[in-house]
Protein backbone atom coordinates (compact mmCIF):
# COMPACT_ATOMS: atom_id res chain seq x y z
CA UNK A 1 0.00 0.00 0.00
CA UNK A 2 1.18 3.44 -0.58
CA UNK A 3 0.67 7.10 -1.00
CA UNK A 4 2.40 9.60 -3.63
CA UNK A 5 2.26 13.09 -3.52
CA UNK A 6 -0.74 13.64 -1.57
CA UNK A 7 -2.35 16.75 -1.03
CA UNK A 8 -5.26 17.76 1.51
CA UNK A 9 -6.88 20.76 2.70
CA UNK A 10 -10.08 21.50 4.43
CA UNK A 11 -10.34 25.28 3.93
CA UNK A 12 -7.17 27.27 4.68
CA UNK A 13 -5.60 24.54 6.31
CA UNK A 14 -3.55 22.78 4.18
CA UNK A 15 -2.85 19.53 5.96
CA UNK A 16 -1.65 16.75 3.70
CA UNK A 17 1.56 18.95 1.31
CA UNK A 18 2.48 16.34 -0.89
CA UNK A 19 2.65 13.11 1.32
CA UNK A 20 4.72 10.22 -0.29
CA UNK A 21 5.11 7.21 1.61
CA UNK A 22 4.96 3.09 1.01
CA UNK A 23 4.13 0.43 3.74
CA UNK A 24 5.60 -2.70 2.84
CA UNK A 25 3.87 -5.98 2.90
CA UNK A 26 3.93 -8.19 6.22
CA UNK A 27 5.30 -5.28 8.44
CA UNK A 28 4.81 -2.89 11.09
CA UNK A 29 4.89 0.52 9.95
CA UNK A 30 4.42 3.21 12.88
CA UNK A 31 3.40 6.87 12.01
CA UNK A 32 3.94 9.50 14.21
CA UNK A 33 3.87 12.88 14.52
CA UNK A 34 2.21 16.16 16.19
CA UNK A 35 -0.83 16.43 17.16
CA UNK A 36 -3.19 18.04 14.07
CA UNK A 37 0.10 16.68 11.48
CA UNK A 38 -2.81 14.49 9.55
CA UNK A 39 -1.99 11.04 10.88
CA UNK A 40 -5.96 10.39 10.99
CA UNK A 41 -6.56 12.69 7.99
CA UNK A 42 -3.63 10.31 6.18
CA UNK A 43 -5.45 7.00 7.29
CA UNK A 44 -8.86 7.95 6.07
CA UNK A 45 -7.25 8.96 2.43
CA UNK A 46 -5.80 4.85 2.55
CA UNK A 47 -9.82 3.59 2.97
CA UNK A 48 -11.10 5.67 0.76
CA UNK A 49 -13.20 8.09 3.27
CA UNK A 50 -11.76 10.83 2.14
CA UNK A 51 -10.78 12.11 -0.85
CA UNK A 52 -7.33 13.91 -1.79
CA UNK A 53 -7.38 17.19 -3.55
CA UNK A 54 -4.11 15.64 -5.17
CA UNK A 55 -2.11 12.78 -5.76
CA UNK A 56 -2.71 8.79 -5.67
CA UNK A 57 -3.39 6.13 -3.37
CA UNK A 58 -2.45 2.34 -4.37
CA UNK A 59 -3.53 -0.65 -2.98
CA UNK A 60 -1.16 -3.38 -4.30
CA UNK A 61 -1.01 -2.47 -7.71
CA UNK A 62 -4.65 -0.81 -8.10
CA UNK A 63 -5.37 2.37 -7.61
CA UNK A 64 -7.80 3.04 -5.40
CA UNK A 65 -8.60 6.98 -4.55
CA UNK A 66 -10.71 7.63 -8.17
CA UNK A 67 -12.71 4.15 -7.47
CA UNK A 68 -16.41 3.97 -6.84
CA UNK A 69 -17.57 3.46 -3.75
CA UNK A 70 -19.16 -0.16 -4.94
CA UNK A 71 -15.89 -1.14 -6.20
CA UNK A 72 -14.28 0.34 -2.38
CA UNK A 73 -16.02 -1.95 -1.08
CA UNK A 74 -13.98 -4.99 -2.33
CA UNK A 75 -11.13 -3.05 -0.92
CA UNK A 76 -12.35 -2.20 2.46
CA UNK A 77 -13.10 -5.50 3.06
CA UNK A 78 -9.56 -6.20 2.58
CA UNK A 79 -8.47 -3.44 5.27
CA UNK A 80 -9.66 -3.56 8.92
CA UNK A 81 -9.61 -0.12 10.79
CA UNK A 82 -9.19 0.53 14.19
CA UNK A 83 -10.84 4.01 14.57
CA UNK A 84 -9.30 6.84 17.06
CA UNK A 85 -12.16 6.32 19.33
CA UNK A 86 -13.06 2.80 19.20
CA UNK A 87 -16.60 3.21 18.23
CA UNK A 88 -18.35 0.13 19.54
CA UNK A 89 -21.94 0.24 19.20
CA UNK A 90 -23.33 0.47 22.44
CA UNK A 91 -26.63 -0.87 21.04
CA UNK A 92 -25.44 -4.00 20.50
CA UNK A 93 -23.58 -7.17 22.58
CA UNK A 94 -19.71 -7.39 22.57
CA UNK A 95 -20.42 -10.02 19.97
CA UNK A 96 -23.03 -8.78 17.25
CA UNK A 97 -20.35 -5.39 17.43
CA UNK A 98 -17.52 -8.22 16.66
CA UNK A 99 -19.71 -10.19 14.18
CA UNK A 100 -20.93 -7.22 12.66
CA UNK A 101 -18.88 -7.08 9.69
CA UNK A 102 -19.57 -10.98 8.71
CA UNK A 103 -23.32 -9.94 9.26
CA UNK A 104 -22.61 -7.37 6.49
CA UNK A 105 -20.18 -9.05 4.17
CA UNK A 106 -20.51 -12.22 4.28
CA UNK A 107 -23.05 -15.26 3.84
CA UNK A 108 -22.12 -16.92 7.57
CA UNK A 109 -25.03 -18.14 9.29
CA UNK A 110 -25.80 -17.05 12.87
CA UNK A 111 -23.57 -20.45 14.53
CA UNK A 112 -20.84 -19.99 12.10
CA UNK A 113 -20.54 -16.18 13.14
CA UNK A 114 -20.74 -16.93 16.72
CA UNK A 115 -17.64 -19.70 16.86
CA UNK A 116 -15.88 -17.13 14.75
CA UNK A 117 -16.79 -14.61 16.61
CA UNK A 118 -15.96 -16.29 19.82
CA UNK A 119 -12.53 -17.66 18.24
CA UNK A 120 -11.33 -14.03 17.98
CA UNK A 121 -12.94 -12.72 21.33
CA UNK A 122 -10.34 -15.50 22.62
CA UNK A 123 -7.77 -14.23 20.05
CA UNK A 124 -7.77 -10.73 21.09
CA UNK A 125 -7.61 -12.04 25.24
CA UNK A 126 -11.69 -11.30 26.38
CA UNK A 127 -12.85 -14.35 25.85
CA UNK A 128 -15.83 -15.04 26.94
CA UNK A 129 -17.39 -11.74 26.66
CA UNK A 130 -19.63 -12.33 23.45
CA UNK A 131 -22.89 -11.53 25.63
CA UNK A 132 -21.77 -8.52 27.75
CA UNK A 133 -22.92 -5.11 27.02
CA UNK A 134 -19.91 -2.88 25.92
CA UNK A 135 -20.72 0.12 28.25
CA UNK A 136 -19.95 -2.80 30.88
CA UNK A 137 -16.36 -3.20 29.49
CA UNK A 138 -13.21 -1.11 30.67
CA UNK A 139 -11.82 0.92 28.33
CA UNK A 140 -8.71 -1.43 27.40
CA UNK A 141 -11.38 -4.06 26.73
CA UNK A 142 -12.76 -2.20 24.73
CA UNK A 143 -9.92 -1.16 22.38
CA UNK A 144 -9.58 -5.32 22.51
CA UNK A 145 -13.16 -5.60 21.39
CA UNK A 146 -12.81 -2.51 18.60
CA UNK A 147 -9.47 -5.12 17.39
CA UNK A 148 -11.59 -8.13 17.54
CA UNK A 149 -13.98 -6.30 14.94
CA UNK A 150 -11.35 -5.41 12.92
CA UNK A 151 -10.00 -8.30 12.13
CA UNK A 152 -12.74 -10.45 11.92
CA UNK A 153 -12.58 -10.44 7.61
CA UNK A 154 -9.22 -11.70 7.92
CA UNK A 155 -7.63 -8.74 6.41
CA UNK A 156 -4.35 -8.22 4.43
CA UNK A 157 -3.89 -4.66 6.20
CA UNK A 158 -4.76 -3.73 9.52
CA UNK A 159 -4.87 0.41 10.26
CA UNK A 160 -4.41 1.30 14.03
CA UNK A 161 -5.33 4.48 15.07
CA UNK A 162 -4.24 5.93 18.53
CA UNK A 163 -4.55 1.93 19.85
CA UNK A 164 -3.73 2.80 23.20
CA UNK A 165 -4.51 6.29 23.97
CA UNK A 166 -6.57 6.78 27.29
CA UNK A 167 -5.03 3.03 28.72
CA UNK A 168 -2.43 2.47 31.44
CA UNK A 169 1.21 1.48 30.72
CA UNK A 170 0.72 -2.06 31.69
CA UNK A 171 -2.57 -2.48 29.31
CA UNK A 172 -0.60 -0.51 26.42
CA UNK A 173 2.15 -2.82 26.60
CA UNK A 174 -0.48 -5.80 26.54
CA UNK A 175 -2.19 -3.87 23.40
CA UNK A 176 1.71 -4.08 21.85
CA UNK A 177 2.08 -7.64 22.66
CA UNK A 178 -1.46 -7.76 20.53
CA UNK A 179 -0.30 -6.12 17.45
CA UNK A 180 2.77 -8.04 17.22
CA UNK A 181 0.75 -11.46 17.79
CA UNK A 182 -1.58 -10.73 15.26
CA UNK A 183 0.56 -9.62 12.35
CA UNK A 184 2.47 -12.94 12.90
CA UNK A 185 -0.70 -15.18 12.90
CA UNK A 186 -1.87 -13.32 10.50
CA UNK A 187 0.70 -12.33 8.37
CA UNK A 188 -0.70 -8.90 8.32
CA UNK A 189 0.53 -5.52 6.71
CA UNK A 190 0.13 -3.25 10.18
CA UNK A 191 -0.05 0.62 9.72
CA UNK A 192 0.05 2.19 13.24
CA UNK A 193 -0.81 5.92 13.86
CA UNK A 194 0.55 6.82 17.36
CA UNK A 195 2.24 9.10 19.42
CA UNK A 196 3.46 6.51 22.17
CA UNK A 197 7.24 6.34 21.59
CA UNK A 198 7.15 3.61 24.38
CA UNK A 199 5.29 1.27 22.28
CA UNK A 200 6.54 2.19 18.64
CA UNK A 201 10.11 1.15 19.11
CA UNK A 202 8.26 -1.78 20.69
CA UNK A 203 6.33 -2.39 17.75
CA UNK A 204 7.73 -1.40 14.87
CA UNK A 205 9.68 -2.79 11.93
CA UNK A 206 10.11 0.67 10.04
CA UNK A 207 9.27 4.20 11.87
CA UNK A 208 7.88 7.30 9.96
CA UNK A 209 8.13 10.83 11.37
CA UNK A 210 5.14 13.27 9.71
CA UNK A 211 5.82 16.75 10.43
CA UNK A 212 3.90 19.43 8.75
CA UNK A 213 1.91 17.19 6.09
CA UNK A 214 5.03 16.27 4.70
CA UNK A 215 7.77 12.94 5.61
CA UNK A 216 10.62 14.28 8.09
CA UNK A 217 12.12 10.61 7.98
CA UNK A 218 11.40 6.97 8.01
CA UNK A 219 13.45 4.54 9.04
CA UNK A 220 14.21 1.32 11.21
CA UNK A 221 13.71 2.04 14.85
CA UNK A 222 17.60 1.42 15.70
CA UNK A 223 17.88 4.76 13.02
CA UNK A 224 15.02 7.09 14.71
CA UNK A 225 17.48 6.40 18.36
CA UNK A 226 20.59 7.15 16.47
CA UNK A 227 19.52 9.90 14.42
CA UNK A 228 20.87 13.90 14.72
CA UNK A 229 17.72 15.44 12.74
CA UNK A 230 16.84 17.87 15.09
CA UNK A 231 12.97 17.57 14.63
CA UNK A 232 12.59 14.05 15.25
CA UNK A 233 14.98 14.18 18.03
CA UNK A 234 13.00 16.67 19.69
CA UNK A 235 9.44 15.08 19.22
CA UNK A 236 11.07 11.26 20.58
CA UNK A 237 12.55 13.17 23.68
CA UNK A 238 9.36 15.31 24.51
CA UNK A 239 8.06 12.04 24.96
CA UNK A 240 10.31 9.93 25.97
CA UNK A 241 10.75 8.27 29.73
CA UNK A 242 14.24 9.46 31.33
CA UNK A 243 15.61 5.97 30.46
CA UNK A 244 15.06 6.48 26.76
CA UNK A 245 16.41 9.92 26.75
CA UNK A 246 19.49 8.78 28.30
CA UNK A 247 19.94 6.30 25.40
CA UNK A 248 19.01 8.72 22.68
CA UNK A 249 21.47 11.14 22.26
CA UNK A 250 24.51 12.49 24.88
CA UNK A 251 24.52 16.13 23.98
CA UNK A 252 21.19 17.07 22.96
CA UNK A 253 21.57 20.30 25.14
CA UNK A 254 23.44 22.03 22.79
CA UNK A 255 21.39 20.75 20.27
CA UNK A 256 18.31 22.38 22.00
CA UNK A 257 20.40 25.67 21.74
CA UNK A 258 21.32 25.29 18.59
CA UNK A 259 17.21 25.09 17.85
CA UNK A 260 16.54 28.48 19.32
N1 LIG B 1 -13.26 16.46 8.26
C1 LIG B 1 -12.46 17.51 8.54
N2 LIG B 1 -12.86 18.78 8.27
C2 LIG B 1 -12.06 19.83 8.52
N3 LIG B 1 -10.84 19.74 9.05
C3 LIG B 1 -10.39 18.51 9.35
C4 LIG B 1 -11.18 17.34 9.12
N4 LIG B 1 -10.47 16.26 9.51
C5 LIG B 1 -9.29 16.73 9.98
N5 LIG B 1 -9.24 18.08 9.87
C6 LIG B 1 -8.10 18.92 10.26
O1 LIG B 1 -6.92 18.36 9.70
C7 LIG B 1 -5.83 18.48 10.59
C8 LIG B 1 -5.22 17.14 10.83
O2 LIG B 1 -6.15 16.34 11.55
P1 LIG B 1 -5.84 14.84 11.98
O3 LIG B 1 -7.06 14.35 12.64
O4 LIG B 1 -5.31 14.07 10.82
O5 LIG B 1 -4.67 15.06 13.04
P2 LIG B 1 -3.81 13.95 13.77
O6 LIG B 1 -2.42 14.04 13.26
O7 LIG B 1 -4.49 12.63 13.65
O8 LIG B 1 -3.85 14.47 15.27
P3 LIG B 1 -4.04 13.66 16.67
O9 LIG B 1 -2.67 13.16 16.99
O10 LIG B 1 -4.48 14.72 17.61
O11 LIG B 1 -5.05 12.58 16.45
C9 LIG B 1 -6.37 19.16 11.84
O12 LIG B 1 -6.07 20.53 11.77
C10 LIG B 1 -7.86 18.93 11.75
O13 LIG B 1 -8.57 19.97 12.36
MG1 LIG C 1 -5.58 11.45 14.92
Amino acid sequence: MKVQDLHKRFGRNHVLRGLTLAFNPGETTVVMGPSGCGKSVMLKHLIGLLHADSGEVYFDQTRIDQLKESRLGDIRRRIGFLFQQGALFDSMSVGENVGFPLREHTDATAEERRTRVERMLHMVGVPGTHDVDPATLSGGQRKRVALARAIILEPDIILYDEPTTGLDPIRSDIIGELIRRLQNALQLTSIVVTHDIQLSFRIADRMVLLHEGQVRMTGTPEEFRTTDDIEVRRFLEGRATVDELAGLEPNHQSAEVELT
